[in-house]
Formats: structure tokens, C-alpha cells, sequence
């Protein structure tokens, strides 16, 4: 049977619908944390303009592969291994990156490794957007109780776990190369952010 998450069956739509607007121009999205893999097979079917890229650490990739060889009509290519902490990311040419409630499971080395990944990533290309979908903290306070309640959840499974600050978050991007653009709204307290590659102006 496949590994279902019951978070992704509530929020795959609400994020589509952002992502549809988002993702509009994008040829290649390579995703990271793709845990189960619903959203890659929910997500895919639905912005047929692009390519999917779902990756993981490995010990996910058996699930993965279970969700996305379901998907209907198209193939997608199978989940790369990627772990954000190595240095050398896969080549997959995406000039798009999402990763959905991997903010607060990665350490803060972890989370400063995927934002600099994503800015190395985006580094030889003109344009390059991250989405990056999750709950944070805005002006270090929980935005709601139920946060509250979520990152203490998180720490006593493991204390270097939590929700991140919105400003940290924009911080560890720009040195990245990225400026947050958008922050959009979610249901049940969730932000999806939305980083560009900063332009740069080439000295002729
Ligand atoms: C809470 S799950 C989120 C899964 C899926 N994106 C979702 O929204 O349901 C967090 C994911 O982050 C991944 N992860 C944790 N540490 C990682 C790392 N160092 N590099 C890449 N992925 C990592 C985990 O394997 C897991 O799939």
C-alpha cells in the first residue's frame, strides 16, 4: 500500500493553486523533501508545461517511486538523491525549486544549506525562483497557538527541529542571492514564500 500523508490530502490544493501562478513560466522545478512523493504526483499531472523533479534522501525514494510510477498519462523522472547538506548538488538544469514542511524538520545548518544550494543552483541562469511552503514565525513569535503547540511537538522529538523566523529566512536568502518577493497566505497557519534570484547587473 502507499505511504499516504494525510497533511499533503489537505494543502495539495490550496498550493496548487499558488504554485499554478508561480510556476507559470517555469520549465523545471526540482523538489526537495519530496517525503512521500503525493505532492510531485498530484502537482505534475496539473502543470503539464514543466517537468517535475522530485528528490529526497534515499530511504524515501521506495515510496516516492510508488506515487509518481501511479501518475496517469505522464512519466516522471525518478527521485534524485539529495541530501541538502552536500556540496554538489545534482545537475538538473531546474530553473525552479519547492519544498514543502522541510524548514522546521532540518536543523538551521540544514535549512542554510538548502538555501545556499538553491542559490548555487540558480547561480549560471538568468532567472530562478524558490517556493518554499511551511509554517514560520514572523518577528521571532508564533503567529498562532497552534504554532506554538506545533514547534514544541517538534522539539521534543528532536530540540534542534522548529519553526523558522520569516526574517532569519530572508536573511540566509539574500546571502543566497535570493529576495523574498511574495508571502502567501495558507490554510491551517502556513506561509508559502516565494524567493527570487536577485538580478544581477553585468559590467560590460
Ligand atoms: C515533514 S517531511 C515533508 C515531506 C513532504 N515535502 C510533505 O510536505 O509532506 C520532511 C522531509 O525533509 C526531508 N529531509 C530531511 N533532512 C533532509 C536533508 N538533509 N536533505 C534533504 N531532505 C531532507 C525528509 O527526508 C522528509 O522527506
Amino acid at each position: 500500500m502507499k505511504p499516504c500523508a494525510e497533511s499533503c490530502e489537505r494543502n495539495q490544493q490550496p498550493i496548487l493553486d499558488v504554485l499554478a501562478e508561480e510556476f507559470a513560466a517555469t520549465k523545471k522545478v526540482l523538489e526537495i523533501g519530496s517525503g512521500t512523493g503525493q505532492h510531485a504526483a498530484f502537482f505534475a499531472p496539473q502543470m503539464r508545461h514543466l517537468v517535475w523533479q522530485t528528490s529526497d534522501l534515499s530511504e524515501d525514494h521506495a515510496d516516492i517511486r510508488c506515487w509518481i510510477e501511479d501518475v496517469e498519462d505522464i512519466s516522471l523522472p525518478a527521485p534524485l538523491d539529495l541530501d541538502v547538506r552536500s556540496e554538489l548538488w545534482p545537475d538538473t538544469g531546474a530553473d525552479a525549486v519547492f519544498s514543502a514542511n522541510t524548514a522546521h524538520i532540518m536543523h538551521w545548518d540544514m535549512v542554510c544549506a538548502m538555501v545556499a544550494g538553491v542559490g548555487r543552483l540558480f547561480a549560471s541562469m538568468d532567472r530562478g525562483r524558490f517556493c518554499l511552503y511551511g509554517p514560520f514565525n514572523e518577528k521571532r513569535k508564533f503567529t498562532t497557538a497552534s504554532n506554538r503547540k506545533f514547534d514544541a511537538w517538534l522539539k521534543k522529538r528532536d530540540p534542534l527541529m522548529g519553526l523558522r523566523d520569516l526574517a532569519e529566512m530572508e536573511k540566509i536568502a539574500g546571502e543566497a542571492g535570493l529576495a523574498l518577493c511574495r508571502s502567501h497566505t495558507m490554510p491551517a497557519n502556513n506561509l508559502l514564500l516565494v524567493f527570487d534570484k536577485v538580478e544581477t547587473t553585468h559590467a560590460r
